[in-house]
């Protein structure tokens, strides 16, 4: 059996589920998205991304299209029907579907469902994240709710597309006053060469990443002292250590930023601890 999607209320083979032309999606980035990570066939972080999800709709005045029981019963399904143990499982939620006009329809119109799962090689990752990966900065020029998950990452794309380009696997966006926000789907951490651990507030326009939250609750109960405060990629260069987190890499270690090694340019004990940790405590918790 192949790969399947969930479209509204239905299981269709991967390559035909869709959604209409008008969705507003697809016609505005009308819509917010979710990213679970799955470890051992379970959810990585369950409720924090729930919580995320039922605030972004909230602050885009999408009402939940069914209860959070039945959505992770979708999820869980969507995971199982696509027998996936380590991988991704994708939700997006839009306003749905309605003729094209800015505004918000009314009467509101369903909002459209879609949920996909896939498996990842977590002996490859595991290997690239012993390597250490490599991030390059480019200019901040999103908008400014980039705290609501919102399916409109243009400026990600093209900033991804430009690290990938750059042999590079992630971009980090640095704002006006020369601040590094976050990545272009991760937050950015470093160990300066105080030792101390940084990442960016969550006042700032940022994402409040789950895997930064539930970081920041392993490095409390370690006893390891945070600084939620920003860094310049100067500082990242000048750090001993540099990683980055998200549902997609957990937490990978950077060994080059803009094309100069980080510390000694080699994964340092900080970052692979905390990305044990991390893994850890998540595969514990998952549900
Ligand atoms: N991205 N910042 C941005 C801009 C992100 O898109 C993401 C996640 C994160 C990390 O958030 P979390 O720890 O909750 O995954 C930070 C997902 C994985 C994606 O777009 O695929």
């Amino acid at each position: 059996m192949g790969r399947v999607a969930y479209v509204n209320g239905r299981f269709a083979p991967h390559g035909e589920a869709a959604v209409s032309v008008e969705d507003r999606g697809y016609q505005f980035a009308d819509g917010v998205y979710e990213v679970w990570a799955v470890l051992g066939g379970r959810l990585a972080d369950a409720d924090g991304h729930f919580q995320r999800l039922e605030r972004s709709l909230r602050e885009l005045k999408i009402v939940p299209p069914m209860t959070r029981a039945a959505l992770e019963v979708v999820l869980r399904e969507t995971v199982r029907r696509n027998r996936v143990r380590e991988g991704l499982v994708y939700l997006q939620v839009t306003r749905g579907v309605a003729p094209r006009d800015h505004a918000f329809p009314s009467p509101a119109p369903r909002p459209s469902v879609v949920v996909t799962a896939h498996s990842v090689d977590r002996a490859a990752a595991d290997a690239r994240a012993e390597a250490g990966a490599a991030v390059i900065t480019v200019p901040e020029t999103r908008w400014a709710r980039c705290d609501i998950k919102t399916v409109a990452l243009l400026p990600n794309v093209l900033a991804k597309q430009q690290a990938r380009a750059a042999g590079a696997v992630e971009a980090w966006f640095v704002d006006e006053l020369g601040l590094v926000t976050e990545g272009a789907s991760s937050n950015a951490w470093i160990v300066d060469k105080a030792g101390a651990l940084r990442t960016r507030d969550t006042q700032a326009n940022i994402l409040r990443g789950i895997t930064r939250g539930t970081l920041l609750r392993v490095m409390a109960r370690e006893g390891l002292k945070v600084e939620e405060r920003p860094f310049t990629p100067q500082e990242a260069l000048e750090a001993r250590e540099a990683f980055i987190t998200g549902a997609g890499t957990l937490l990978l270690p950077i060994v080059r930023v803009d094309g100069h090694t980080v510390g000694n340019g080699k994964v340092g004990p900080v970052a692979k601890q905390l990305r044990r940790l991390y893994i850890e405590e998540a595969r514990r918790t998952a549900v």
